[in-house]
């Protein structure tokens, strides 16, 4: 997919995507402090989406830059911070940004934290992870989350992408209720997401780790389920997940 077919498709998805994205952003988070607790000064999200998991690492950074390729769901981000903005909490320390990972206009050395989260799939990392890790500080940390699959071919078929969202309906209803549980699921199974994730280039597990390894040295990797982390560091004169 080019980049404009998907900052159009993120753009249609709008508010069922960003109800989603919302409801486990804090699970995100919570294994994004387990990984590297803070606090971590300038951070850039990359692949921010509607911003959610961006109002949540405000808390622990002293600013939060998101950067995504939608303007519809930046345009949700910025809704979201003009309504909640509310006596102390401000968010002024968060900033979004219309930007491709692939060309992001921010000078080497620039951030403390570089966290990106269901992205990679969307880009072509041995490109992009070179340029991403360029950003860090030295000694700055780079945390890439992403879904990976055990066969590439059943996540371009729409029927078990159908039957994945309804494997996943329980786990939805213990933690987010019934009624989101079923928008959530409504969502998957529509043609616009079924279109889209059926066209995604997720790798292998084994994949993502090479990947990874090829650009950032001494890769530490955490596997939930169907998502992986990879986490790390940049050295002086390169990238290196630690
Ligand atoms: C699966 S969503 C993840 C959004 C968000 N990180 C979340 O937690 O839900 C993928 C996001 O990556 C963005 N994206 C895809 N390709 C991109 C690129 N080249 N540069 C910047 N953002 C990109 C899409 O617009 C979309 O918001």
């Amino acid at each position: 997919m080019t980049t404009t077919q998907v900052s159009g498709q993120f753009d249609a998805f709008g508010e069922a995507y960003q109800h989603w994205e919302r409801l486990r952003s804090p699970i995100v988070y919570r294994r994004l402090v387990a990984l590297a607790p803070g606090p971590w000064g300038r951070v850039l999200y990359v692949g921010c989406g509607a911003g959610s998991v961006a109002f949540l690492l405000a808390e622990r950074a002293s600013d939060v830059i998101g950067v995504d390729l939608s303007p519809g769901l930046l345009s949700l981000a910025e809704d979201r911070r003009r309504r909640e903005c509310v006596g102390n909490v401000t968010f002024e320390n968060v900033a979004f940004a219309n930007a491709d990972a692939a060309s992001l206009p921010f000078r080497a050395g620039a951030f403390d934290l570089i966290f990106s989260y269901g992205v990679f799939h969307h880009l072509d990392a041995d490109r992009v992870l070179p340029q991403v890790g360029r950003l860090l500080v030295v000694g700055g940390r780079g945390i890439v989350f992403d879904y990976v699959t055990s066969d590439p071919r059943l996540n371009a078929s729409p029927l078990w992408q159908i039957i994945q969202a309804f494997k996943s309906a329980p786990g939805y209803w213990r933690r987010y209720g019934w009624r989101a549980a079923w928008r959530i699921v409504a969502f998957r199974v529509s043609g616009r997401w079924l279109r889209h994730v059926c066209q995604d280039h997720f790798l292998t597990a084994e994949q993502f780790r090479e990947t990874f390894r090829t650009h950032f040295h001494r890769c530490h990797f955490e596997r939930y389920g169907g998502l992986m982390a990879a986490v790390g560091e940049r050295l002086a004169d390169k990238a290196v997940l630690a």
